[in-house]
């Protein structure tokens, strides 16, 4: 068995300035030791005298520090024997905190807003406002489907600019689209649905969640009236972008929402409405919730209208659907956070969202002709769809290697997405899902010319 030297001690010099007692700081020392196995199971430690005097501590704390390793179980103590680190004790390296999240020095991947351009100003306020006019009683457990308050205020801002039937009993308040959207499919799997049908091409992390809830994906083509409805087959319910199709930019076409609608009320189906992004744009139809309130799921997000990290979404559900999602949301406590809420409420009721938006429009459209005039002087060989301006993305179709250009660009700085990480049956046009939501004017500029000298014959010095 390994002997833990005495000279270099298992323990650093203590801070004797400190607040923690010198036996805490002992403690805490050799319990982070063992757990990342610097400090190797079955290990001799030094006696208490030896570790004393090494430490220039009085014998009693090094006893009273082994004492309580050994009633954890870190340590095993015998009359006699050395004390040792105890056999049964998982070690495990520490691993610095990574995050998941590739970072770009030219973000052009569609899902990122302009961070920089957060309200912190307005949000700091409501914030303070939410701290200082709530009651305390508003911080004990929040109603499963959020604050009535912001419940009342979000469903009067729906109703204005979505053209929603926004009932706030019938409103539920989640931690963004992706965490509503599961909790739907996760209802309908329980309730015996084994599809969900979505747009091809489509959001692949909304397949991602259906197949997570065990459920079957069933995709269907979309064109530029948006999603084919004749295409429709006997699913229980189909999830669809009409505002503003993800990825080719579509509107789903005035026939089109009502033979969707028809369609649902044919087949007794759910309509999931993504509204991830519509009042970024200037020209938007209003919800399809609005024509079938007891037939759509309108699910929104303030991950493109304000920020993905406030991790903020609601639903506005069917009347028959909100008491099944709400039960299951009493169970897992998915009421959210409350002093979000608050603050939310508040920078509802300022009119800070609207304010926030109208900018955005504006800073949006500028960003959004900079990479369209780039990709046409540097990347002709990539061609935009037509598609009324919205929202944060282009979709850029042409014949190229979408995975050799995406290595590529990530190697020069450059975050894309390739079509086809959205198509779910093969085949189709191959090209980009460009973003332009994160960089300002020259950035966009600078980030198309690095993608143009991955591709031949593209007049890179334009
Ligand atoms: C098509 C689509 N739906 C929804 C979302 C929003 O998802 P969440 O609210 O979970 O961040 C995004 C964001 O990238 C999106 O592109």
């Amino acid at each position: 068995m390994p002997v833990v030297p005495v000279e270099r001690g298992p323990v650093d010099p203590l801070d004797r300035d400190g607040d923690l007692p010198l036996h805490e700081q002992v403690e805490r020392q050799l319990r982070e030791g063992i757990q990342a196995g610097r400090i190797p199971a079955g290990a001799a430690l030094p006696s208490t005298r030896a570790l004393a005097t090494a430490l220039d501590v009085s014998r009693g704390v090094i006893t009273e520090a082994y004492g309580q390793l050994a009633s954890e179980g870190y340590l095993a103590m015998r009359q006699g024997a050395p004390v040792r680190v105890a056999a049964a004790v998982q070690q495990r390296p520490r691993e610095p905190a990574r995050s998941l999240h590739p970072t770009f020095a030219y973000d052009l991947r569609p899902g990122v807003p302009d961070l920089a351009g957060f309200p912190a100003d307005a949000w700091l306020r409501s914030l303070r406002a939410a701290w200082r006019q709530a009651p305390f009683a508003t911080l004990g457990e929040p109603d499963p489907r959020g604050l009535p308050q912001l419940r009342e205020t979000l469903a009067a801002q729906l109703a204005r600019s979505r053209g929603a039937a926004a009932d706030p009993e019938h409103l539920i308040v989640c931690g963004g689209f992706r965490a509503g959207f599961v909790e739907l499919c996760r209802l309908l799997a329980r309730t015996g649905a084994d599809r969900v049908a979505v747009e091809d091409p489509g959001w692949h992390p909304a397949r991602l969640a259906i197949e997570q809830a065990g459920l079957g994906v069933v995709p269907v083509p979309v064109d530029a009236d948006g999603l084919r409805v004749d295409a429709l087959h006997d699913v229980r319910a189909v999830l669809v972008t009409p505002a503003h199709q993800f990825p080719t930019g579509a509107t789903l076409s005035r026939e089109r929402r009502a033979a969707l609608v028809q369609w649902a009320s044919d087949h007794d189906a759910l309509i999931i409405e993504d509204d991830y992004d519509s009042e970024l744009s200037e020209q938007r139809p209003g919800a399809v919730q609005g024509l079938a309130p007891e037939r759509v799921v309108l699910l929104g997000s303030a991950s493109k209208r304000l920020a993905p990290g406030l991790r903020l979404g609601w639903m506005l559900t069917p009347s028959w659907l909100t008491w099944p999602l709400t039960t299951t949301r009493a169970v897992e406590a998915t009421g959210g956070d409350v002093i979000t809420q608050l603050a939310f409420t508040d920078f509802l009721e300022r009119g800070e969202l609207d304010r926030h938006l109208r900018r955005m429009r504006t800073q949006y459209a500028s960003r959004r002709a900079a990479l369209l005039s780039a990709l046409a002087r540097r990347l002709p060989q990539l061609t935009v769809r037509e598609a009324p301006p919205a929202g944060l993305f282009v979709l850029a179709e042409g014949e190229i290697d979408e995975h050799a250009m995406v290595e590529h660009a990530a190697q020069h700085g450059v975050g894309v997405e390739p079509l086809g990480l959205h198509r779910f049956e093969p085949g189709g046009s191959t090209g980009l899902v460009l973003g332009y939501g994160a960089l300002a004017e020259p950035a966009l500029d600078r980030a198309v010319e690095l993608l143009s000298n991955m591709l031949p014959n593209a007049p890179s010095q334009v």
